[in-house]
């Protein structure tokens, strides 16, 4: 399904980003690999030569998702290597750790350019490219976050809801276009995230929490995720812990989710 297609990951220096582009190292696409730390695209880039994808199907292209004019020479760069873009994966994200009477208002603003407007902009930077193909899917790593909102994470939460109602509504625009819209709604992985999560000042927090080191096993994910993208699932939920079943309890009993989440920080 994948073979000889161009799929473009941001966030592919590291967990969840770089998982997939084993996972599509494997199924034979053709790769391109964003990031800010230009050494981990190309230990990802070595990885996925490791799985068999010939150095011709891999481009490394460093990109700061919060630099928008740097978008349109990103995606001719894409364009010029591969012809055409069939994937794009807006993966690259950061998360918080502070309670919203401790966080500086440039926090909440550095969340919404990485995990919101960041992904907004790639994503018009390529719409006129896959309009013009008349094909194309574009996925949004969200999170549970994006459905409930808990403590310590009030901008965090705040920006995975809003990149969910954005493709959520983008979904029902580009669907007569031939383009498919994927939201991904990951529960706990076991990746860096919280490592450089900011906190109130801004600073990384610097630690793997236990809920993170918990998670599901990044690799399995990826797995997941690709066997949504296969059957045409339009969100993908992954993960295994209890969080997976507030999903369906928030649509049920809101009020109990309410409190349970109030009552377990
Ligand atoms: N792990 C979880 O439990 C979990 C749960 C739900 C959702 N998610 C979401 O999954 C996505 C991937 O996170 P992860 O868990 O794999 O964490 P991770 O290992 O920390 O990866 C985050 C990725 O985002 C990139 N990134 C951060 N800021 C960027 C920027 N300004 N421009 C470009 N790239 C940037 C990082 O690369 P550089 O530092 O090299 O730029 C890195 O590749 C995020 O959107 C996260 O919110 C994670």
């Amino acid at each position: 399904m994948f073979k000889d297609k161009t799929v473009w990951i941001t966030g592919a220096s590291s967990g969840i980003g770089e998982a997939l582009a084993l996972q599509f190292a494997s199924a034979g696409a053709r790769l391109v690999l964003s990031a800010r730390r230009e050494a981990e695209l190309q230990r990802v880039r070595d990885l996925c030569i490791g799985r068999g994808l010939p150095a011709d199907h891999l481009m490394t292209l460093p990109l700061d998702v919060t630099h928008f004019e740097s978008m349109p020479e990103a995606v001719n760069r894409v364009l010029g290597a591969f012809g055409r873009i069939d994937m794009l994966i807006n993966n690259a994200g950061i998360s918080q750790r502070s309670l919203c009477i401790d966080t500086d208002m440039s926090v909440y603003r550095k969340l919404f350019e990485v995990d919101v407007l960041g992904q907004i902009a790639l994503t018009k930077a390529v719409l006129p490219i896959m309009l013009e193909q008349g094909d194309g899917h574009i996925a949004i790593t969200s999170s549970v976050a994006g459905k409930i909102g808990v403590a310590w994470r009030t901008g965090y939460c705040a920006s995975k809801h809003a990149v969910m109602g954005f493709f959520d509504a983008l979904r029902a625009e580009t669907a007569r276009h031939g383009i498919r819209v994927t939201t991904i709604t990951p529960g706990y992985i076991n990746t860096n995230i919280s490592v450089h999560a900011v906190k109130g000042d801004g600073s990384e927090l610097g630690a793997m929490t236990d809920e993170i080191a918990g998670g599901m096993d990044v690799n399995r994910c990826a797995e997941v995720i690709m066997k949504g993208f296969h059957r045409g699932v339009p969100e993908i939920a992954v993960g295994e812990g209890l969080e997976m079943k507030a999903l369906w309890l928030k649509r049920l009993f809101p009020r109990l989710v309410f409190k349970k989440v109030a009552d377990m920080w």
